[in-house]
């Protein structure tokens, strides 16, 4: 009897030492897969999806700030974040405010001839005829007309094709997804071109080409870290980095300086890139919501005159930008945006888009307020027929919903691509939010752990009525809950 006690203790002790010991392991090793997050190397560490969003968040933070390895800019601290977020589509009150008592651009004399002492009905037929050669304006609360003849295309414009800083020739892959970025502007730029790719990346399944144009600085950093990406995503990936490059017959620093940074290299995307026919531009405040498959779809939509799948600046005149501002005319009602682009660079080619652009900022650089996206509404505005208008599920922007939502469509397709522009990918909100969702996922992670928790997650702090947080969190969530 005794000697069954003492057996059966000796087993108990073994039985507790032996989960002393394993628990002190395990938690060791899983000390130790936490301490490798901290580390650059993110990817090649031990995956955990539910464990520890907070942590890998809080370790992430602390990295972003203690690696300098990539710092480029000094200056690009958060003060200045705002203003360099999105080349081209935000515009400070300064700039807003028009000049009334100045004249609007074109010639003048012909319309003074023309319009004075019509009456209402008189002018409107003139309009109806004289367009798209016609434009009017409210100057001093009078509608005036104006002349806007298009330039001619200047052949002198010489734009060289760009070369791969990798040494990679170009390939057409014709039957993959083609998706280009430009990063500039800094870490931060980097940073956010990075996740804009990883959110094409983490919902597709076909072949994707990326070119990423970006400054000197950064091509190391991009390149490390697609090449950090692991095997089973990388093997359907190429991607090409490009220095920013304008037409060698242009100064260079101008292009390069128009409004913000590099905004304007997107122009020069059709001759850039002679390979490729069909390309999906994007700006690096970007993120994908459903994949990028489907905005490809629209392609097959294209008539045989269309290259340009825009979507629209505004859905409602009252908030719209060009109808109310703008000195120089632009494509449609109320303007397109250019931070979301499906072009046909074929037919762009053949139209000599760039030989066309470039007199068009001549002409009217002292007008534009909103860099490339106002050259790319004047010239679209001549050529309407080319532009296919993607609706604004495609383009989700602050200005959509920040008094409620009038992007109509969202309320039955839900936000496709959200776009965190005049810098709302880095204040708190929403759009924060769906954008370190994306730069923590972990690769290899189900859409359920590695997004649509730690997204509710982020949402639970979240006041429901502040603007633009319902929807995002309802719509976002709805959509990717789909894909788990
Ligand atoms: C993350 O950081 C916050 C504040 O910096 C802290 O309160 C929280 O406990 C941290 N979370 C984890 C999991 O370390
Ligand atoms: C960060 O940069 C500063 C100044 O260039 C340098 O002194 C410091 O050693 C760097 N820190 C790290 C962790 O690289
Ligand atoms: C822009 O103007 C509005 C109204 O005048 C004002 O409330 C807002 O603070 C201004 N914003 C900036 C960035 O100056
Ligand atoms: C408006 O334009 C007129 C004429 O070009 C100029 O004299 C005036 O200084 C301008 N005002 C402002 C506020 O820019
Ligand atoms: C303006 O239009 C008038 C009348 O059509 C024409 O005579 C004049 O040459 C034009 N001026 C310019 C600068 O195009
Ligand atoms: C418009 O009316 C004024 C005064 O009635 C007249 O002097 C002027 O010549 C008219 N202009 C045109 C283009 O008919
Ligand atoms: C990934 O691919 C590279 C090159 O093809 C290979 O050297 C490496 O071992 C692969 N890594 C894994 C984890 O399979
Ligand atoms: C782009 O346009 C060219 C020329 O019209 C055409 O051959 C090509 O099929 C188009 N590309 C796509 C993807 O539709
Ligand atoms: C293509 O569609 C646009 C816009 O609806 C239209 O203006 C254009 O005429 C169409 N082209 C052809 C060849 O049908």
């Amino acid at each position: 009897m005794r000697q069954k006690v003492k057996q059966a203790l000796y087993w108990i002790s073994l039985v507790c030492c032996g989960l002393i010991v394993g628990y002190y392991i395990g938690s060791a090793r899983f000390k130790e897969t936490v301490q490798l997050e901290w580390e650059p190397k993110r990817h090649s560490g031990a995956i955990s999806c539910t464990a520890s969003w907070a942590s890998r968040m809080n370790a992430t933070e602390q990295q972003d700030q203690m690696s300098n390895s990539s710092v480029e800019h000094s200056s690009l601290k958060t003060e200045s974040r705002v203003s360099t977020e999105n080349p081209g589509n935000d515009v400070g009150n300064k700039t807003l405010e028009t000049n009334q008592t100045e004249k609007p651009h074109g010639n003048f004399t012909q319309h003074e001839t023309l319009t004075q002492n019509k009456t209402n009905d008189e002018l409107q037929s003139i309009q109806a005829q004289e367009t798209p050669r016609m434009l009017n304006f409210f100057v001093n609360g009078r509608k005036r007309f104006d002349f806007f003849p298009e330039p001619q295309p200047l052949e002198t414009v010489q734009v060289e094709p760009v070369v791969d800083l990798l040494g990679k020739k170009q390939l057409p892959f014709r039957e993959c997804i083609h998706l280009s970025v430009v990063a500039c502007g800094g870490r931060i730029a980097t940073a956010d071109t990075l996740v804009t790719l990883k959110s094409a990346a983490i919902l597709s399944h076909t072949c994707l080409v990326f070119h990423v144009f970006a400054e000197d600085n950064s091509q190391k950093s991009i390149k490390n870290e697609l090449n950090n990406w692991p095997n089973k995503t990388r093997d359907r990936i190429t991607f090409y980095i490009y220095p920013i490059t304008y037409p060698s017959s242009e100064d260079q620093s101008e292009w390069k300086g128009i409004l913000k940074p590099c905004s304007t290299q997107r122009i020069f995307i059709p001759e850039l890139l002679p390979m490729v026919d069909t390309v999906l531009y994007v700006e690096t405040d970007t993120l994908f919501i459903n994949r990028i498959e489907d905005i490809w779809q629209y392609l097959t939509r294209f008539n045989s005159t269309q290259f340009a799948g825009m979507s629209p600046a505004h859905e409602n005149p009252a908030d719209g930008w060009y109808n109310r501002n703008a000195r120089q005319p632009y494509y449609g009602k109320l303007g397109l945006d250019s931070g979301v682009m499906l072009l046909n660079l074929t037919r762009m080619r053949e139209f000599k888009w760039s030989k066309r652009l470039v007199p068009i900022y001549r002409q009217y650089k002292d007008k534009i307020v909103r860099g490339n996206q106002d050259l790319i509404n004047v010239a679209l505005y001549f050529h309407s027929d080319t532009v296919f208008e993607i609706p604004c599920e495609w383009n989700y922007r602050f200005d959509h919903c920040d008094r409620g939502n009038t992007c109509l469509r969202m309320e039955t397709e839900g936000i496709a691509l959200l776009r965190g522009t005049k810098g709302k990918i880095h204040a708190d909100g929403p759009f924060r939010a769906v954008h370190e969702t994306y730069r923590d996922y972990q690769f290899g992670c189900s859409i359920l752990e590695g997004l649509v928790q730690p997204l509710k997650e982020r949402f639970k702090t979240m006041r429901l009525h502040t603007s633009c947080v319902k929807p995002i969190r309802e719509s976002v969530l709805a959509i990717l809950t789909k894909y788990t």
